[in-house]
Protein backbone atom coordinates (compact mmCIF):
# COMPACT_ATOMS: atom_id res chain seq x y z
CA UNK A 1 0.00 0.00 0.00
CA UNK A 2 2.28 2.05 1.19
CA UNK A 3 4.77 1.32 -1.60
CA UNK A 4 1.87 2.33 -4.16
CA UNK A 5 1.30 5.55 -2.74
CA UNK A 6 4.88 6.61 -3.30
CA UNK A 7 5.22 5.54 -6.66
CA UNK A 8 2.02 7.73 -7.23
CA UNK A 9 3.92 10.49 -5.85
CA UNK A 10 6.69 9.89 -7.63
CA UNK A 11 4.57 9.96 -10.60
CA UNK A 12 2.86 13.11 -9.86
CA UNK A 13 5.49 15.10 -9.25
CA UNK A 14 7.18 14.28 -12.31
CA UNK A 15 3.91 15.11 -14.54
CA UNK A 16 4.03 18.39 -12.44
CA UNK A 17 7.67 19.10 -13.29
CA UNK A 18 7.07 18.26 -17.05
CA UNK A 19 3.76 20.41 -17.25
CA UNK A 20 5.95 23.27 -15.29
CA UNK A 21 8.85 22.99 -18.16
CA UNK A 22 6.07 22.95 -21.01
CA UNK A 23 4.91 26.19 -19.71
CA UNK A 24 7.91 27.55 -19.51
CA UNK A 25 9.03 26.67 -22.96
CA UNK A 26 5.96 27.31 -24.45
CA UNK A 27 4.65 30.12 -22.65
CA UNK A 28 0.87 31.16 -21.89
CA UNK A 29 0.44 32.00 -25.54
CA UNK A 30 2.37 28.97 -26.96
CA UNK A 31 4.81 31.30 -29.03
CA UNK A 32 8.05 28.84 -29.16
CA UNK A 33 10.37 32.29 -30.33
CA UNK A 34 9.25 34.59 -28.61
CA UNK A 35 11.92 32.82 -26.02
CA UNK A 36 15.01 33.06 -28.05
CA UNK A 37 14.02 36.51 -29.44
CA UNK A 38 13.41 37.89 -26.19
CA UNK A 39 14.99 40.30 -24.05
CA UNK A 40 14.96 39.09 -21.02
CA UNK A 41 16.19 35.82 -22.17
CA UNK A 42 18.98 35.40 -19.28
CA UNK A 43 16.58 36.03 -16.57
CA UNK A 44 13.99 33.68 -17.81
CA UNK A 45 16.87 31.33 -18.13
CA UNK A 46 17.78 32.06 -14.08
CA UNK A 47 14.38 31.40 -13.50
CA UNK A 48 14.16 28.35 -15.31
CA UNK A 49 17.11 26.55 -13.74
CA UNK A 50 15.81 27.20 -10.10
CA UNK A 51 12.44 25.28 -11.11
CA UNK A 52 14.69 22.95 -12.18
CA UNK A 53 16.63 22.69 -9.48
CA UNK A 54 13.64 22.71 -7.27
CA UNK A 55 12.28 20.25 -8.79
CA UNK A 56 15.60 17.84 -8.40
CA UNK A 57 15.48 18.75 -4.54
CA UNK A 58 12.08 17.97 -4.45
CA UNK A 59 12.38 14.59 -6.74
CA UNK A 60 15.60 13.80 -4.20
CA UNK A 61 13.50 14.07 -1.12
CA UNK A 62 10.62 11.75 -2.43
CA UNK A 63 13.61 9.22 -3.56
CA UNK A 64 14.83 8.86 0.28
CA UNK A 65 11.30 8.62 1.56
CA UNK A 66 10.61 5.41 -0.98
CA UNK A 67 14.26 4.56 0.25
CA UNK A 68 13.11 4.81 3.61
CA UNK A 69 10.23 3.00 3.19
CA UNK A 70 11.75 0.21 1.71
CA UNK A 71 14.36 -0.46 3.97
CA UNK A 72 11.64 -0.48 7.12
CA UNK A 73 9.94 -2.89 5.30
CA UNK A 74 13.00 -5.24 5.10
CA UNK A 75 13.82 -4.74 8.42
CA UNK A 76 10.34 -5.52 9.61
CA UNK A 77 10.67 -8.77 7.30
CA UNK A 78 13.67 -9.88 8.88
CA UNK A 79 12.46 -9.00 12.31
CA UNK A 80 9.26 -11.25 11.69
CA UNK A 81 11.86 -14.00 10.61
CA UNK A 82 13.98 -13.72 13.95
CA UNK A 83 11.22 -13.84 15.94
CA UNK A 84 9.63 -16.70 14.17
CA UNK A 85 13.20 -18.81 14.27
CA UNK A 86 13.74 -17.59 18.38
CA UNK A 87 9.97 -18.77 18.76
CA UNK A 88 10.90 -22.38 17.69
CA UNK A 89 14.13 -22.83 19.52
CA UNK A 90 12.34 -21.54 22.71
CA UNK A 91 9.57 -24.00 21.37
CA UNK A 92 12.41 -26.96 21.35
CA UNK A 93 14.09 -25.81 24.24
CA UNK A 94 10.93 -26.04 26.40
CA UNK A 95 10.50 -29.36 24.54
CA UNK A 96 14.00 -30.70 25.66
CA UNK A 97 12.98 -29.00 29.31
CA UNK A 98 10.02 -31.03 29.53
CA UNK A 99 11.99 -34.48 29.25
CA UNK A 100 14.75 -33.18 31.40
CA UNK A 101 12.57 -31.70 34.11
CA UNK A 102 10.88 -35.17 34.30
CA UNK A 103 13.83 -36.95 34.94
CA UNK A 104 15.18 -34.39 37.36
CA UNK A 105 12.22 -34.84 39.46
CA UNK A 106 12.07 -38.83 38.75
CA UNK A 107 15.33 -38.56 41.19
CA UNK A 108 14.10 -36.79 43.74
CA UNK A 109 11.35 -39.19 44.00
CA UNK A 110 13.14 -41.99 44.41
CA UNK A 111 15.00 -40.93 46.96
CA UNK A 112 14.27 -38.19 49.58
CA UNK A 113 18.38 -38.28 50.76
CA UNK A 114 19.56 -37.05 46.68
CA UNK A 115 20.86 -33.44 47.48
CA UNK A 116 20.50 -31.41 44.00
CA UNK A 117 23.69 -30.18 42.84
CA UNK A 118 22.62 -26.72 41.51
CA UNK A 119 25.09 -24.73 39.15
CA UNK A 120 24.07 -21.49 38.28
CA UNK A 121 25.85 -20.41 34.56
CA UNK A 122 25.20 -18.03 32.55
CA UNK A 123 27.53 -16.62 29.42
CA UNK A 124 31.00 -18.12 30.46
CA UNK A 125 31.82 -21.63 29.04
CA UNK A 126 34.72 -21.96 31.39
CA UNK A 127 31.74 -23.34 33.52
CA UNK A 128 33.35 -26.53 32.20
CA UNK A 129 36.29 -26.41 33.99
CA UNK A 130 33.79 -26.33 37.02
CA UNK A 131 31.61 -29.07 35.79
CA UNK A 132 34.91 -31.04 34.99
CA UNK A 133 35.78 -31.00 38.73
CA UNK A 134 32.31 -31.81 40.17
CA UNK A 135 32.00 -35.23 37.99
CA UNK A 136 35.51 -35.96 38.65
CA UNK A 137 34.62 -36.30 42.31
CA UNK A 138 31.40 -36.81 42.45
CA UNK A 139 30.83 -39.93 44.39
CA UNK A 140 27.53 -41.00 43.05
CA UNK A 141 25.11 -39.61 40.27
CA UNK A 142 22.11 -40.47 42.23
CA UNK A 143 22.93 -39.07 45.38
CA UNK A 144 24.25 -35.75 43.73
CA UNK A 145 22.06 -34.82 40.54
CA UNK A 146 23.78 -32.06 39.01
CA UNK A 147 21.61 -29.42 37.67
CA UNK A 148 22.70 -26.72 35.43
CA UNK A 149 20.81 -23.74 35.17
CA UNK A 150 21.15 -21.14 32.84
CA UNK A 151 20.40 -17.59 32.27
CA UNK A 152 21.06 -15.66 29.22
CA UNK A 153 19.99 -17.88 26.42
CA UNK A 154 24.09 -18.58 25.38
CA UNK A 155 24.40 -20.37 22.82
CA UNK A 156 28.28 -21.01 23.30
CA UNK A 157 27.76 -21.71 26.68
CA UNK A 158 24.51 -23.64 26.20
CA UNK A 159 26.40 -25.65 24.04
CA UNK A 160 29.56 -26.62 26.02
CA UNK A 161 26.96 -27.57 28.88
CA UNK A 162 24.79 -29.84 26.34
CA UNK A 163 28.00 -31.70 25.49
CA UNK A 164 28.04 -33.15 29.06
CA UNK A 165 25.20 -35.37 27.81
CA UNK A 166 23.07 -37.26 30.35
CA UNK A 167 26.08 -36.69 33.25
CA UNK A 168 24.05 -33.43 34.14
CA UNK A 169 20.79 -31.84 33.41
CA UNK A 170 20.22 -28.31 31.45
CA UNK A 171 17.32 -25.89 32.36
CA UNK A 172 17.22 -22.70 31.28
CA UNK A 173 15.49 -19.15 33.04
CA UNK A 174 12.69 -18.11 30.80
CA UNK A 175 12.61 -15.27 31.16
CA UNK A 176 14.47 -12.69 29.25
CA UNK A 177 12.64 -9.67 29.27
CA UNK A 178 14.38 -6.08 30.69
CA UNK A 179 14.69 -5.46 34.24
CA UNK A 180 13.11 -2.26 35.52
CA UNK A 181 16.07 -0.87 37.11
CA UNK A 182 16.10 2.89 38.93
CA UNK A 183 18.77 4.64 36.30
CA UNK A 184 20.90 5.04 39.23
CA UNK A 185 21.81 1.24 39.66
CA UNK A 186 21.83 1.12 35.80
CA UNK A 187 25.37 -0.59 36.08
CA UNK A 188 24.55 -3.24 39.04
CA UNK A 189 21.62 -4.41 36.36
CA UNK A 190 23.99 -7.52 36.58
CA UNK A 191 23.20 -7.93 40.19
CA UNK A 192 19.17 -7.92 39.53
CA UNK A 193 19.45 -10.75 36.79
CA UNK A 194 21.33 -12.62 39.34
CA UNK A 195 18.78 -12.47 41.97
CA UNK A 196 16.07 -13.11 39.14
CA UNK A 197 18.21 -16.04 38.36
CA UNK A 198 18.58 -17.53 41.62
CA UNK A 199 14.94 -16.78 42.65
CA UNK A 200 13.59 -18.95 39.51
CA UNK A 201 16.06 -21.81 39.86
CA UNK A 202 15.82 -22.37 43.79
CA UNK A 203 11.85 -22.26 43.12
CA UNK A 204 12.11 -25.06 40.58
CA UNK A 205 14.51 -27.33 42.39
CA UNK A 206 12.24 -27.23 45.28
CA UNK A 207 8.85 -26.84 44.35
CA UNK A 208 8.98 -28.01 41.08
CA UNK A 209 11.85 -30.86 41.13
CA UNK A 210 10.99 -31.70 44.90
CA UNK A 211 14.09 -31.57 46.55
CA UNK A 212 14.72 -31.13 50.12
CA UNK A 213 18.55 -29.51 50.03
CA UNK A 214 20.44 -28.05 47.78
CA UNK A 215 24.17 -27.40 46.97
CA UNK A 216 24.47 -23.95 44.90
CA UNK A 217 27.05 -23.70 43.09
CA UNK A 218 28.29 -20.40 40.66
CA UNK A 219 30.21 -21.59 37.49
CA UNK A 220 33.50 -19.96 38.54
CA UNK A 221 34.69 -22.00 41.38
CA UNK A 222 37.34 -24.99 41.99
CA UNK A 223 35.98 -27.34 44.13
CA UNK A 224 38.09 -29.74 46.73
CA UNK A 225 37.99 -33.42 46.52
CA UNK A 226 35.88 -34.11 49.35
CA UNK A 227 33.08 -31.18 48.64
CA UNK A 228 30.57 -33.72 48.26
CA UNK A 229 31.92 -35.36 51.51
CA UNK A 230 31.72 -32.27 52.98
CA UNK A 231 28.29 -31.31 52.85
CA UNK A 232 26.82 -34.56 53.42
CA UNK A 233 29.00 -34.86 56.65
CA UNK A 234 27.27 -31.43 57.67
CA UNK A 235 23.91 -32.02 56.66
CA UNK A 236 22.79 -33.80 60.09
CA UNK A 237 24.12 -31.31 61.92
CA UNK A 238 22.47 -28.25 59.47
CA UNK A 239 19.20 -30.57 59.88
CA UNK A 240 19.46 -31.06 64.22
CA UNK A 241 20.31 -27.42 64.81
CA UNK A 242 17.67 -24.93 64.24
CA UNK A 243 20.33 -21.79 65.35
CA UNK A 244 21.73 -22.95 61.52
CA UNK A 245 20.54 -21.94 58.27
CA UNK A 246 23.31 -22.98 55.70
CA UNK A 247 26.61 -24.85 55.53
CA UNK A 248 29.08 -23.41 53.44
CA UNK A 249 32.79 -24.11 51.67
CA UNK A 250 34.08 -20.96 51.38
CA UNK A 251 36.24 -19.18 54.53
CA UNK A 252 36.63 -15.41 53.84
CA UNK A 253 40.13 -15.55 55.15
CA UNK A 254 41.37 -19.13 54.10
CA UNK A 255 44.70 -17.57 52.69
CA UNK A 256 47.44 -19.45 52.90
CA UNK A 257 49.25 -17.44 56.53
CA UNK A 258 45.65 -17.03 57.87
CA UNK A 259 45.07 -21.06 58.34
CA UNK A 260 45.97 -24.13 59.94
CA UNK A 261 47.27 -25.82 57.57
CA UNK A 262 47.31 -29.23 59.31
CA UNK A 263 43.77 -29.17 60.05
CA UNK A 264 41.15 -30.08 56.98
CA UNK A 265 38.86 -31.54 59.11
CA UNK A 266 38.15 -28.57 61.41
CA UNK A 267 35.37 -26.77 61.13
CA UNK A 268 33.60 -23.27 62.58
CA UNK A 269 30.20 -21.90 62.93
CA UNK A 270 30.15 -17.86 61.82
CA UNK A 271 27.61 -15.45 61.94
CA UNK A 272 28.77 -14.07 58.85
CA UNK A 273 27.00 -15.31 55.55
CA UNK A 274 30.08 -16.64 53.36
CA UNK A 275 27.98 -18.12 50.07
CA UNK A 276 30.46 -19.13 47.27
CA UNK A 277 29.05 -22.95 47.50
CA UNK A 278 26.57 -23.22 50.19
CA UNK A 279 24.00 -26.07 51.40
CA UNK A 280 20.37 -24.87 51.82
CA UNK A 281 17.43 -26.61 53.15
CA UNK A 282 13.71 -26.19 51.96
CA UNK A 283 12.51 -24.94 55.12
CA UNK A 284 14.77 -22.13 54.77
CA UNK A 285 14.00 -21.90 50.85
CA UNK A 286 10.23 -21.44 51.95
CA UNK A 287 10.77 -18.76 54.49
CA UNK A 288 13.23 -16.86 52.00
CA UNK A 289 11.25 -17.23 48.60
CA UNK A 290 8.30 -15.28 49.07
CA UNK A 291 10.44 -12.14 49.80
CA UNK A 292 13.30 -12.93 47.87
CA UNK A 293 14.91 -9.32 46.94
CA UNK A 294 15.09 -7.92 43.14
CA UNK A 295 19.04 -7.85 43.57
CA UNK A 296 21.87 -7.74 45.77
CA UNK A 297 20.33 -11.21 47.47
CA UNK A 298 24.08 -11.78 48.79
CA UNK A 299 23.66 -8.83 51.16
CA UNK A 300 20.27 -8.89 51.60
CA UNK A 301 20.35 -12.41 53.34
CA UNK A 302 23.01 -11.00 55.28
CA UNK A 303 20.16 -9.08 57.04
CA UNK A 304 18.91 -9.29 60.30
CA UNK A 305 15.75 -9.72 59.35
CA UNK A 306 16.57 -12.54 57.23
CA UNK A 307 19.18 -14.11 59.23
CA UNK A 308 17.10 -14.21 62.62
CA UNK A 309 20.29 -14.84 64.72
CA UNK A 310 21.10 -17.55 62.78
CA UNK A 311 24.78 -19.07 61.64
CA UNK A 312 26.45 -21.24 59.25
CA UNK A 313 29.24 -23.94 59.08
CA UNK A 314 32.29 -23.06 57.75
CA UNK A 315 35.78 -24.74 56.59
CA UNK A 316 39.20 -23.91 58.46
CA UNK A 317 40.59 -24.40 54.80
CA UNK A 318 38.22 -23.62 51.94
CA UNK A 319 36.48 -26.38 49.85
CA UNK A 320 35.83 -23.81 46.78
CA UNK A 321 38.17 -21.46 45.39
CA UNK A 322 37.03 -18.91 42.64
CA UNK A 323 39.19 -18.69 39.85
CA UNK A 324 37.97 -15.28 38.78
CA UNK A 325 35.32 -13.88 36.44
CA UNK A 326 34.05 -10.98 34.52
CA UNK A 327 31.50 -9.11 34.82
CA UNK A 328 29.25 -8.79 37.71
CA UNK A 329 31.74 -9.22 40.32
CA UNK A 330 34.64 -6.71 41.01
CA UNK A 331 37.89 -7.98 39.62
CA UNK A 332 39.97 -5.76 41.83
CA UNK A 333 38.72 -7.60 44.88
CA UNK A 334 39.40 -10.86 43.19
CA UNK A 335 42.88 -9.11 42.41
CA UNK A 336 43.36 -8.37 46.18
CA UNK A 337 41.51 -11.27 48.05
CA UNK A 338 39.67 -14.00 46.54
CA UNK A 339 42.56 -15.23 44.48
CA UNK A 340 44.89 -16.12 47.14
CA UNK A 341 42.07 -18.28 49.27
CA UNK A 342 43.91 -21.81 49.54
CA UNK A 343 41.66 -24.67 47.97
CA UNK A 344 41.89 -28.29 50.17
CA UNK A 345 43.54 -30.91 48.67
CA UNK A 346 43.22 -33.74 50.78
CA UNK A 347 40.03 -36.18 51.03
CA UNK A 348 38.59 -35.72 54.41
CA UNK A 349 35.91 -38.43 55.60
CA UNK A 350 33.25 -36.20 57.22
CA UNK A 351 30.77 -38.54 57.22
CA UNK A 352 32.87 -40.44 59.38
CA UNK A 353 33.92 -38.03 62.11
CA UNK A 354 31.57 -36.83 64.95
CA UNK A 355 30.85 -33.58 64.22
CA UNK A 356 28.50 -32.87 66.96
CA UNK A 357 30.89 -30.10 68.02
CA UNK A 358 29.35 -28.02 65.73
CA UNK A 359 25.56 -28.58 67.21
CA UNK A 360 25.24 -24.43 69.45
CA UNK A 361 25.16 -26.13 72.68
CA UNK A 362 28.44 -28.01 72.42
CA UNK A 363 30.28 -25.38 70.05
CA UNK A 364 29.07 -21.98 72.45
CA UNK A 365 30.48 -23.36 75.25
CA UNK A 366 33.70 -24.36 74.39
CA UNK A 367 34.31 -21.48 72.05
CA UNK A 368 33.41 -19.15 74.59
CA UNK A 369 35.93 -20.37 77.31
CA UNK A 370 38.56 -20.57 74.47
CA UNK A 371 38.33 -17.27 73.45
CA UNK A 372 37.98 -15.54 76.91
CA UNK A 373 40.71 -18.04 78.64
CA UNK A 374 43.45 -16.94 75.75
CA UNK A 375 46.21 -14.31 76.46
CA UNK A 376 45.42 -11.21 76.03
CA UNK A 377 48.28 -9.85 73.12
CA UNK A 378 49.63 -7.01 70.63
CA UNK A 379 49.43 -6.95 67.38
CA UNK A 380 53.10 -6.40 67.49
CA UNK A 381 53.64 -9.26 69.73
CA UNK A 382 52.18 -11.59 67.89
CA UNK A 383 53.30 -10.03 64.53
CA UNK A 384 57.08 -10.66 66.42
CA UNK A 385 56.20 -13.96 67.33
CA UNK A 386 57.75 -13.13 70.75
CA UNK A 387 55.00 -14.86 72.63
CA UNK A 388 56.08 -17.48 75.35
CA UNK A 389 53.17 -19.62 76.42
CA UNK A 390 51.42 -22.36 73.95
CA UNK A 391 47.80 -21.85 73.24
CA UNK A 392 45.25 -19.77 71.45
CA UNK A 393 45.84 -15.98 72.27
CA UNK A 394 43.61 -13.09 71.75
CA UNK A 395 43.99 -9.28 70.43
CA UNK A 396 41.37 -7.80 71.68
CA UNK A 397 38.99 -4.55 69.91
CA UNK A 398 36.33 -2.62 70.96
CA UNK A 399 35.96 -0.09 68.26
CA UNK A 400 35.24 -0.77 64.69
CA UNK A 401 38.37 1.04 63.75
CA UNK A 402 40.27 -0.13 65.72
CA UNK A 403 38.89 -3.29 64.35
CA UNK A 404 39.47 -2.68 60.86
CA UNK A 405 43.55 -1.45 61.55
CA UNK A 406 44.30 -4.86 63.34
CA UNK A 407 42.66 -6.54 60.52
CA UNK A 408 44.23 -5.17 57.73
CA UNK A 409 47.82 -5.46 59.50
CA UNK A 410 47.10 -8.92 59.47
CA UNK A 411 45.78 -9.39 56.57
CA UNK A 412 42.33 -10.24 56.97
CA UNK A 413 39.04 -9.28 55.06
CA UNK A 414 38.48 -5.78 56.86
CA UNK A 415 34.65 -5.48 55.99
CA UNK A 416 31.43 -5.70 58.05
CA UNK A 417 27.80 -6.95 56.45
CA UNK A 418 24.95 -5.40 58.39
CA UNK A 419 27.91 -5.09 61.09
CA UNK A 420 28.95 -8.85 60.88
CA UNK A 421 32.88 -9.16 59.98
CA UNK A 422 33.60 -11.95 58.09
CA UNK A 423 33.44 -15.39 59.45
CA UNK A 424 32.52 -13.34 62.97
CA UNK A 425 31.06 -15.73 65.49
CA UNK A 426 29.64 -13.95 68.54
CA UNK A 427 31.99 -10.97 66.96
CA UNK A 428 34.89 -12.97 66.91
CA UNK A 429 37.08 -13.59 64.46
CA UNK A 430 39.15 -16.51 64.23
CA UNK A 431 42.11 -17.35 62.70
CA UNK A 432 45.97 -19.08 62.53
CA UNK A 433 48.79 -16.77 62.79
CA UNK A 434 52.37 -17.82 63.45
CA UNK A 435 51.80 -21.20 64.48
CA UNK A 436 48.64 -20.68 67.05
CA UNK A 437 44.89 -19.64 66.90
CA UNK A 438 44.32 -16.30 67.16
CA UNK A 439 41.29 -14.71 68.59
CA UNK A 440 40.50 -10.90 66.91
CA UNK A 441 37.47 -10.38 69.42
CA UNK A 442 35.12 -7.61 71.26
CA UNK A 443 35.36 -8.05 75.44
CA UNK A 444 33.34 -10.71 76.57
CA UNK A 445 30.14 -9.09 77.80
CA UNK A 446 29.82 -8.11 74.12
CA UNK A 447 26.27 -7.49 73.31
CA UNK A 448 25.46 -8.31 69.65
CA UNK A 449 26.56 -7.17 66.19
CA UNK A 450 26.46 -3.10 65.83
CA UNK A 451 24.41 -2.89 61.98
CA UNK A 452 26.08 0.91 61.53
CA UNK A 453 29.44 -0.65 61.57
CA UNK A 454 30.40 -0.83 57.18
C1 LIG B 1 9.08 -18.58 44.17
O1 LIG B 1 8.08 -19.19 44.90
C2 LIG B 1 7.51 -18.40 45.92
C3 LIG B 1 6.57 -19.26 46.74
O2 LIG B 1 5.67 -19.93 45.92
C4 LIG B 1 6.82 -17.19 45.29
O3 LIG B 1 6.28 -16.38 46.28
C5 LIG B 1 7.86 -16.42 44.49
O4 LIG B 1 7.25 -15.36 43.81
C6 LIG B 1 8.56 -17.33 43.49
N1 LIG B 1 9.66 -16.60 42.91
C7 LIG B 1 9.97 -16.66 41.63
C8 LIG B 1 11.13 -15.86 41.19
O5 LIG B 1 9.32 -17.32 40.84
C1 LIG C 1 30.59 -37.00 69.72
O1 LIG C 1 31.22 -35.98 70.43
C2 LIG C 1 30.51 -35.52 71.58
C3 LIG C 1 31.26 -34.34 72.16
O2 LIG C 1 31.20 -33.25 71.27
C4 LIG C 1 30.32 -36.64 72.55
O3 LIG C 1 29.58 -36.18 73.66
C5 LIG C 1 29.61 -37.78 71.88
O4 LIG C 1 29.54 -38.88 72.76
C6 LIG C 1 30.34 -38.20 70.62
N1 LIG C 1 29.54 -39.16 69.92
C7 LIG C 1 30.07 -40.31 69.50
C8 LIG C 1 29.14 -41.22 68.78
O5 LIG C 1 31.21 -40.59 69.66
Amino acid sequence: MRKHHLTGLIVVSFLSWAIVIYFILEGPHGNRISLLKSPDIDEKLVVLEEKIKEELKANEVVRSKLHQAIELRIKEKEKAIEDEKRKIQIEEVYKVESAEKEKIKAISAHSDSAIAVLVFACNRVTVVRCLDQLLKYRPSPEKFPIIVSQDCQHEATANAIRAYGDQIFHIQQPDQSEIQIPPKEKKFKGYFKIARHYGWALNQTFFNFNFNNVIIIEDDLDVSPDLFEYFLGTLPILLADPTLWCVSAWNDNGKLGLIQQDAPHLLHRTDFFPGLGWMLTKNTWLELAPKWPRSYWDDWIRQPEQRRGRACIRPEISRTRTFGKIGVSNGLFYEKYLKYIHLNDKFVPFTQLNLTYLLQDNYDVQFVKSVYESMVVTYQELKANSIVTDGPVRIPYYTKDKYKRTAKMLGLMDDFRSGVPRTGYRGVVSFFYNNRRVYLAPNANWKGYDITWS
